[in-house]
């Protein structure tokens, strides 16, 4: 398969972009149950979703949503966690129910056993029908740095050191954590469908390697080659290269 590739303007283009789609697809009723993204490239599109419902245009009541990954370590209120950058970012100013609202367990003792339960999860709530991501300059997706095989499923996993240089700003005055828990490539890729944003010069290598590189685990995105409904969001910068 290929993606779909849009090009946009620019990155407000993208966010605006993907919010409308993922507000076609929830006032559709395509859309119960949403897979979520954290990092710097969807914070706009959460702003705009975050408006729709505060005017009225959107409700997110009733929906489930599965985020990608969480740092292994964290307590949910750690203000670098994923679950806070969630609450902070969409939850707090939408409608959606909280107990519906999902993150994989920073703080699990046994990360198997949570790995485990988080498929079990989603697998209960009927499976995630749209899964939104960004991509890292690696590469990854959710925290499946290279060399993830495309059936891994949620568990812990090393970050490379170049992932961690690239969010420490998310962790200022400490580390960045050295482990994560993430959803697999195997869990993305059962998403009913996915939207890839990308935006900035950073993601050109990313982005190309994805659409044109070989398909295998040196670029964790190109197994959304494998995926028959993929869209894949870029603003011109990150679609230098393709
Ligand atoms: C992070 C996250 C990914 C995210 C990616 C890009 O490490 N785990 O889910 O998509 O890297 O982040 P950003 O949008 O900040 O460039």
């Amino acid at each position: 398969f290929q993606p779909r590739l849009q090009v946009l303007a620019s990155q407000e283009d993208v966010a605006r972009q993907a919010a409308a789609l993922l507000e076609a697809r929830i006032r559709q009723g395509a859309a119960r149950v949403l897979g979520l993204a954290t990092g710097r490239t969807p914070l706009r599109v959460y702003a705009l979703l975050s408006e729709a419902v505060r005017d009225g245009r959107l409700s997110l009541a009733g929906i489930s949503t599965f985020n990608l990954d969480e740092y292994a370590g964290l307590s949910p209120d750690h203000p670098g966690s994923y679950r806070s950058y969630m609450n902070r970012h969409l939850f707090a100013g939408s409608d959606v129910d909280l107990a519906r609202t999902h993150v994989p367990d920073g703080l699990a003792a046994d990360p198997v056993a949570a790995g485990r339960d988080y498929e079990a999860r989603i697998k209960a709530a009927g499976g995630i029908d749209l899964q939104l991501l960004g991509i890292g300059q690696n590469g990854h997706i959710g925290f499946n740095e290279p060399g993830s095989p495309f059936d891994s499923r949620t568990r812990m996993v090393p970050l490379a050191a170049s992932t961690r240089a690239a969010n420490a700003g998310d962790f200022p005055g400490g580390t960045v954590p050295e482990r994560a828990i993430t959803m697999g490539i195997g869990t993305i890729l059962e998403a009913r469908e996915i939207v890839l944003l990308a935006c900035g010069p950073a993601k050109a290598e990313a982005v190309a390697a994805m659409i044109d590189g070989p398909v295998g685990p040196a670029c964790p995105a190109s197994a959304l080659r494998l995926h028959p409904r993929v869209t894949v969001l870029c603003d011109a910068e990150a679609a230098a290269r393709v």
